[in-house]
């Protein structure tokens, strides 16, 4: 246990100068702590005198954080919370009060990336099918099920971010040859292609790692599948409602796509959808970001970005982007 946490009740603190820090959902006070140092308290489970005087909060998903416990917390100057959503922090309220609300946009990108792998190769070496002939003796039948390759192949990777890029990057290892569209974060030219539609025709491998927004909603859809390369594998770990699931499976069957991965549906929890049940398609609940690793490193950049706005230092990312290092300082 590191010397910075402690659960000790606030009204005998261990050193007064001490800043306090106290975590909102379960927080790893091992991995914080270190990265917190040792002129911070750490408290895992607050109670509401360790509020009062908390200069900084983590904050798990989960977990609120409106006007009433920003009242409850007069002296917080920063706000980290794990991951990167925010819908239950109230960004506008803690910005009011001049307190960054950072967020670990790059902690899970590496485990999502490896993700997309894990699903591109078990779908392209067939190991679902080749698991049943073992296991129900149709060993005679082996050369039935087609077996592809990364190596040679073609990725299409829709969306050139932290995720999309990363996947790049593990492709490459592969021997796999990367395209990729992004209009608003321009890929290099030698691997740039002008339209979701032309990388479609190029890609062995599609993957989209895009926001959902209303320019992204279903773009997967009919269309975009009429144009795929037949044989396609299809992998989805970026939003759910990206693909249109009628669609995608309408192509499975048809024999346009091979495969289809999804880490992400629409609604979550996933409802089931007759997607499912397609033996050349493989699930995961929303989990290829929430890796032992990705997990430890979400609570090192939280508690990097509160040790930086606790010692002056501008942290590394923020909810609001209108939120200045120098506009709080002032
Ligand atoms: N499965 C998981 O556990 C998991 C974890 C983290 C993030 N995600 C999802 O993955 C997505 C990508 O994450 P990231 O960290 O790489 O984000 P990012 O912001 O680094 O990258 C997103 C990229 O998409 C591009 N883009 C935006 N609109 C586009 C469009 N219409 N067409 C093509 N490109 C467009 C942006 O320019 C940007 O380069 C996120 O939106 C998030 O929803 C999923």
């Amino acid at each position: 246990m590191p010397k910075a946490s402690r659960t000790a009740p606030l009204s005998q603190p261990e050193q007064p100068s001490q800043h306090v820090v106290v975590g909102l959902g379960p927080v790893d006070p091992a991995i914080v702590g270190d990265v917190l140092g040792e002129d911070v308290t750490f408290v895992p489970d607050p109670t509401p005198d360790d509020l009062a005087v908390a200069e900084g909060a983590i904050v798990r998903a989960d977990r609120h954080v409106d006007e009433d416990l920003l009242a409850r917390a007069p002296r917080l100057r920063v706000i980290a919370r794990t991951g990167v959503g925010v819908d239950l922090v109230d960004v506008a309220a803690a910005s009011a009060r001049g307190i960054p609300v950072v967020i670990t946009p790059n902690s899970g990108s590496r485990a999502v990336a490896e993700g997309v792998l894990a699903m591109a190769l078990h779908l392209t070496k067939r190991l679902r099918p080749l698991t049943d002939l073992v296991r129900e003796g149709r060993w005679a039948e082996r050369n039935s099920v087609p077996v592809g390759d990364l190596d040679g192949a073609t990725l299409g990777i829709v969306g050139h971010g932290r995720i999309g890029r990363r996947v790049g990057e593990l492709a490459a290892a592969f021997g796999m040859r990367t395209l990729a569209y992004d209009p608003y974060s321009p890929p290099p030219p030698e691997i740039a292609r002008a339209d979701p539609g032309e990388l479609a025709e190029a890609s062995d491998v599609l993957t989209l790692h895009v926001p959902l927004t209303d320019e992204t909603r279903h773009l997967v859809d009919e269309a975009f599948l009429a144009r795929v390369k037949p044989g396609a594998v299809l992998i989805n770990c970026g939003r759910g409602a990206l693909i249109d699931p009628d669609a995608t499976l309408a192509a499975l069957k048809a024999g346009r796509l091979s495969g289809v991965g999804l880490d992400v549906f629409d609604p979550e929890p996933a409802r089931h959808h007759p997607l499912f049940d397609h033996p050349d398609v493989v699930l995961t609940p929303h989990l290829m970001g929430m890796t032992r690793r990705a997990m430890a490193l979400t609570f090192v950049d939280a508690a990097r970005g509160v040790a930086d706005v606790l010692a002056g230092r501008p942290p590394t990312a923020v909810a609001d982007p209108d939120w200045t290092h120098r506009k709080a300082m002032a």
